[in-house]
């Protein structure tokens, strides 16, 4: 994979934070704030290319030549039900940023295809560059299909932004949308047989929600 499609993210309190959360006894209260933390911290760099323009500001001394950024609008697009986390976090950064929902499950009795059950993007998605969340990309099966759905759409561009991805998942987005950035807090050893990450944080979602 060309390197600047995988963007790691190496900044010590994100790595830090990583390390809580894979930690089997980091209960869900904790799970859910360290997620939204690292999710803040990983979207400041998936914002890093917005456009700016100069605008002059009134300062109580003088007038400043500063910047804004150019009328560029974002959308979240969570995947259901762990990318919600992952969602939380962003839009504390980008308030103004809109927020679709995409629910797919891997069909295990279908070949582990992907299998939609919900899906709500704003209306203006058009105008919009997209980030889709997830908090793991494993087997890269909900990801390529959200990343289909949000392209069919017509958004402006699309970013795919999780904690954990692994070999497969990310060869698997890149195969099927080389223009499509991934971001991620760390890159682990591969799936296992279960199709979980390894080491990874174990079920994302269970984790998220104390439903486990
Ligand atoms: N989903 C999870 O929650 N965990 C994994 O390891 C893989 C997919």
């Amino acid at each position: 994979m060309e390197n600047n499609k995988l963007h790691i993210c190496d900044h010590p309190l994100v790595q830090h934070k990583i390390s809580l959360v894979r930690d089997k006894n980091t209960g869900s209260k904790e799970f859910r704030e360290l997620v939204s933390e690292i999710s803040m911290l990983m979207c400041y760099e998936a914002t890093r290319d917005l456009p700016l323009k100069s605008v002059q500001i009134q300062t109580p001394l003088a007038i400043a030549d500063s910047n804004v950024i150019s009328g560029r609008k974002l959308a979240f697009v969570p995947i259901l039900r762990a990318g919600l986390g992952m969602a939380e976090g962003a839009v504390k950064l980008v308030p103004a940023a809109k927020i679709g929902h995409i629910g797919i499950f891997r069909d295990k009795a279908n070949g582990n295809t992907a299998s939609e059950y919900y899906c709500k993007l704003p209306f203006d998605i058009a105008e919009r560059d997209v980030i889709i969340t997830d908090l793991m990309l494993a087997t890269g099966v909900s990801a390529v299909h959200a990343v289909k759905k949000v392209k069919e759409s017509g958004a402006r561009s699309i970013k795919f932004m999780c904690l954990i991805a692994c070999p497969e998942g990310a060869n698997a987005l890149h195969s099927a949308y080389p223009d499509v950035d991934i971001y991620c807090g760390a890159m682990d050893e591969g799936l296992n047989d279960d199709l979980y990450i390894v080491p990874g944080i174990g079920d994302g979602g269970d984790r998220l929600f104390g439903t486990k």
